[in-house]
């Protein structure tokens, strides 16, 4: 018996129009293109047009004036480069920081700080853990509260003016990629900032607007309107708008009585 094998001329190789396709730089790279064109639409355009893309929950509400200024404050620092704000749905994350992240609780953040590195803990859910004392305490010097702890001091924020400029413009450019401000908020934003954090103006008009906003002297300066207030005027609100504690509650018990 012959172990000869005997050859199949190329042309008929079945994969020979695709060796065709990989030999051609310009081929294949349109043949690519095509396939990551299909697929982006397959996967992205359905979001455009179902309506629970981001199911609604009750509570969410945009940032108040002081909250997007502490907010940007938290971006121009890096806070991001140590701490993420998205709680998976994992069981240690869970046990951890609380009932996982919903979609809708980042839907007015600009950009989202959800990050995908934390060096520090999750702050998704850090609103109202701590008093602002901690916060404040914390934020000059870190090691004073956490023995270990590697977070550098930002003890200038105590020491800054808030500057935030005319907020009602950075309220606008929100509106304008679709977070919800009335022409009131925006023409309001400076007066309602200060009226949050207890400088004078009208808090029980801001609270109509914003439901649940914490108004008070947030960094222990009542002469002074700081960076520091504005900070923790964000830290606090931190995942605090949705009652996510009554919803878990309501999920445990579903599951206790199908027992
Ligand atoms: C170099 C990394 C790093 C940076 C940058 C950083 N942190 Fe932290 N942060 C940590 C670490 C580590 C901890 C845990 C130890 C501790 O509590 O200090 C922490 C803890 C915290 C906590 C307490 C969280 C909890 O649940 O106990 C808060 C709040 C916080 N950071 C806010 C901030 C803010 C606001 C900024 C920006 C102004 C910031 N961090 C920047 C590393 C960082």
């Amino acid at each position: 018996m012959t172990t000869e094998t005997t050859k199949v001329p190329a042309a008929k190789e079945p994969w020979a129009r695709h060796k065709r396709l990989e030999k051609n730089v310009a081929l294949l790279g349109l043949f690519a293109f095509g396939a990551v064109i299909v697929g982006g639409i397959v996967e992205i355009a359905p979001l455009f047009w179902i309506d629970n893309t981001i199911e609604k929950v009750d509570g969410m509400r945009p940032y108040t004036p002081l909250e997007q200024a502490g907010r940007d404050i938290y971006v121009r620092e890096g806070c991001y480069v140590c701490h993420s704000q998205m709680i998976r749905p994992f069981r240690d994350e869970v046990e951890r920081y609380g009932h996982y992240s919903l979609a809708a609780e980042s839907m007015y953040d600009h950009p989202f700080q959800w990050g995908s590195k934390r060096t520090g803990p999750d702050l998704a859910r850090v609103g109202l853990k701590y008093s602002d004392e901690w916060h404040v305490q914390h934020l000059i010097h870190p090691q004073s509260v956490v023995q270990d702890s590697v977070m550098p001091p930002y003890a200038f924020l105590a020491q800054r003016d808030l500057d935030p400029g005319d907020m009602g413009a950075a309220l606008t450019a929100l509106n304008r990629v679709g977070v919800p401000y009335t022409q009131t908020d925006i023409d309001k934003a400076n007066v309602d900032l200060a009226a949050q954090a207890g400088a004078g103006g009208d808090a029980a008009d801001l609270q109509k607007r914003y439901p649940k906003a914490q108004v008070r002297d947030f960094d222990g300066n009542p002469d002074k309107l700081t960076e520091m207030d504005a900070l923790v005027a964000y830290l606090q609100v931190l995942g605090t708008m949705v009652d996510v504690g009554g919803a878990k509650a309501q999920e445990t018990l579903k599951q206790e009585q199908g027992r």
